[in-house]
């Protein structure tokens, strides 16, 4: 079928039976391929969706006062259209189209906002809680392949809150800088090792338009416990992911979805319940460069 010359004179005027057709045929045939894809697809969606929900013109306000907002909530701290992204499940979901399953690797889990760029590099062993509060936990493990060969020079970058249930990014000036952050390089057997404190659960922040729209849902704002990690190697895939221990309560009601089953790590209590200190032993797999 050839393309019709002028195709808006298919569709001159708006009709609500054509609406997304009428919009539609007004893209310039030059358009870049992808993004006349992925805008097809997106005003088809929009469209069918307003036809769904058939909003009066006072939802329709609140709809892109709430977007509004979300902007001017955003700046070099606080991402919130990412926060957004992230409690509707599809921050998830796009990291879920990109990585492939079955591979064999550490599965990978959301980013979140807190990640610093250059931590401190660190000593196997050493202890990256520096403000002293928390229950002391010990992690180690190796930087293995698929095959369960142990990768040697690998990189464990790793952050976390701290018991207060903050990053230090969010209490400057209160926690120390750099506070439960640091990397570790796996030495010649692919070990890495390093002294932190058992994670917490803390709410994402919730002070903003997502965090209203998620009371008016009734859902809430918690993350499930967990440590972060970005894992590197020359000639592997990088795995960014988390690890949970297994006692924390929101594991199945994550705010932003980001728990997967084989993210659950065994902590072990190696303390006394006066003093309680705990390990994690937890090995990551790497796939090789696609
Ligand atoms: C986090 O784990 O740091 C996080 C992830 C998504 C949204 C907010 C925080
Ligand atoms: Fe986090």
């Amino acid at each position: 079928m050839t393309a019709l010359k002028r195709p808006w004179t298919k569709y001159p005027y708006f009709e609500e039976d054509t609406s997304a057709e009428v919009v539609l045929a007004r893209m310039g045939a030059a358009t870049d391929p992808r993004l006349a894809e992925v805008m097809t697809s997106a005003i088809k969606h929009l469209h069918a969706f307003v036809k769904e929900v058939r909003p009066t013109h006072e939802e329709w306000l609140t709809a892109i006062k709430f977007l509004t907002e979300t902007g001017h909530m955003c700046s070099d701290w606080r991402q919130e259209y990412i926060l957004l992204s992230d409690t509707l499940g599809v921050t998830m979901l796009v990291d879920a189209i990109n990585h492939s399953h079955g591979d064999g690797a550490t599965e990978n889990t959301i980013l979140g906002p807190f990640y610093v760029e250059n931590p401190p590099h660190r000593e196997n062993g050493a202890n990256i809680c520096l403000d002293g509060k928390g229950e002391p936990l010990t992690v180690q493990g190796r930087v293995v392949d698929t095959a369960g060969n142990p990768i040697a020079g690998a990189t464990v970058d790793a952050w976390q809150t701290n018991d207060d249930g903050f990053y230090d990014v969010q209490q400057k000036g209160v926690q120390p800088d750099m506070n439960l952050r640091g990397i570790f390089t796996t030495d010649a057997k692919g070990r890495f090792s390093f002294r932190s404190v058992k994670p917490r659960y803390y709410p994402i922040p919730f002070d903003g338009p997502v965090g209203k729209l998620l009371g008016a849902m009734q859902r809430g704002p918690n993350r499930a416990a967990h440590i972060h990690f970005i894992v590197k190697a020359q000639g592997f895939e990088t795995v960014i992911t988390h690890v949970f221990p297994p006692d924390c309560p929101y594991l199945e009601l994550d705010a932003v979805f980001g728990v997967k089953e084989t993210l659950i790590g065994d902590f072990r209590q190696t303390g006394t319940p006066s003093a309680p200190e705990w390990q994690l032993d937890w090995d990551f797999t790497l796939a090789p460069s696609r």
